[in-house]
This record gives structure tokens, sequence and C-alpha cells, in this order.
């Protein structure tokens, strides 16, 4: 059976609590935390950078950082988030002049690597670098915002990358970004996903007033998942 991960993205945490936030959702049972790292350039939205994953750090927290770069270029701020205690970097290939470069890069930083798909980016440019991939990233939004919905087409990229992999030998995660809620997850998990983003759905669906509302909304999502 797939070992699944649910990776709750923190841009649809409440910023102002952010360590508690994170603090809540890993005590629910997730896994990995998705730091989505934008710089109003190659997307149009500006977030978060490495002081607040040290921060993040700094705060205790030991669970794996998956740090999502929409940046371009890449490498200049590759080594500030190895640093800064990240453990995936992943990156756009639009957001790198040269691919293989940045890969290595990665690893070299001591992190484990991961190349991003757009929604219309192809899959060729996993072509001669698989050996450099810890993480495969499709979207199923176009980056930049949280609480889109997810693409459909991205089932069929899903299906091609888990071939890709198969036939690779190589140990390579598969993860899946962009509008991820519980009434999808499953359809997803078996299009070959095996670690799932979930922003506004789970930090956006909980009522405050509830002090289980993580546990409630990832254990429905690992009920969904076990039906796989
Ligand atoms: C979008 C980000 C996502 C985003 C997902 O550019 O990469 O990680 O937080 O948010 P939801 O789950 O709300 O679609
Ligand atoms: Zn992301």
């Amino acid at each position: 059976m797939t070992d699944f991960k649910i990776a709750p993205s923190i841009l649809s945490a409440d910023f102002a609590k952010l360590g508690d936030e994170v603090d809540k959702v890993l005590a629910a049972g997730a896994d990995i935390v998705h730091f989505d790292v934008m710089d109003n350039h190659y997307v149009p939205n500006l977030t978060i950078g490495p002081l607040v994953c040290e921060a993040l750090r700094k705060h205790g927290m030991t669970a794996d950082i998956d740090v999502h770069m929409m940046v371009k270029p890449v490498d200049r701020i590759i080594p500030d988030f190895a640093k800064a205690g990240a453990t995936y970097i992943t990156f756009h290939p639009e957001g790198s002049e040269h691919i293989d470069r940045s890969l290595q890069l990665i690893r070299e930083q001591g992190c484990k690597s991961g190349l991003v798909f757009n929604p219309s980016t192809p899959l060729s440019h996993l072509d001669y670098v698989l050996d450099k991939i810890d993480m495969i990233l499709v979207m199923s939004v176009n980056p930049g915002f949280g609480g889109q919905s997810f693409i459909p087409a991205a089932m069929d990229k899903l299906r091609a990358c888990r071939k890709i992999i198969d036939d690779s030998g190589f140990d390579i995660c598969l993860e899946i970004d962009g509008g991820v809620k519980v009434d999808n997850i499953r359809e997803i998990a078996e299009a070959g996903a095996d670690t799932f983003v979930a922003g506004s759905g789970i930090f956006g669906n909980a009522q405050e007033s509830d002090p289980n509302r993580y546990d409630t909304i990832i254990g429905q999502m690992r009920a969904a998942l076990a039906k796989v």
C-alpha cells in the first residue's frame, strides 16, 4: 500500500499565528509542511522567504518542510533555503536557465530536489534529469494563489508521471498542488499522486471555534485515501 502524505500549504494559514497553526496541523496528522515562496515576478503575488522557514525551525518544528519556489531566477536563493532548514526544494523549469545545474545545487546543499509542472508545462523537462530528482510536483492550478479550482487535465498528467516514475525505478515522490479537497483526494490518489498539498482545503474550511478543526479535515482526507 502506498504511503500517502498530506502536506498542508501554510499559504492559507493565519500568518499572525503561524507557529501555532503549524503545530496544530502536524498534531492533527499532517506529514509535511508545504511552504509557498512567491516573488511577484515569476508569479503575481508575494509571500514568504527563508527567514520564515528558519523561524519555524527555531519554533521547534521538526517535520519535513517542502519549499515550493515560484521564483525566477532560482539559483541565488537555493542555499539560503537550505540553511534555513528546508527539506525539499522544488522549482519550476521556467524559473531556471539551467535546470540540471539547479537540481544539482539543491542536492549539494543537502536538500531533496524537485521539478514543478504548471498546467501547460510539458513533462519533457524530465528527460535526462530523472536521476537528479526526488519529487515531481504537478500543479492542478496556475501558480500564484490559494483557493483556485482543480484543473481536471492534471489527472492525465499524474497518470503520465506515475508511469515515468515507475518505469525509471527511481524513488521519486509525486505531489499534487492546487484545489485538493476531501471530495477529490481519492480520485487524485488513484491517478498516481502520493503526496497531497492542500491549503484552503485544510485551513480554509476550518471553524475557528472548533478546537479539533484540523483533526476533522485531515481525518476525512485519510478516510478517503484508505479507500484507494
Ligand atoms: C498555489 C500554491 C498552492 C496553494 C494551494 O500557487 O502553490 O500550494 O497554496 O492552495 P489550495 O489548496 O487552496 O488550492
Ligand atoms: Zn505550492
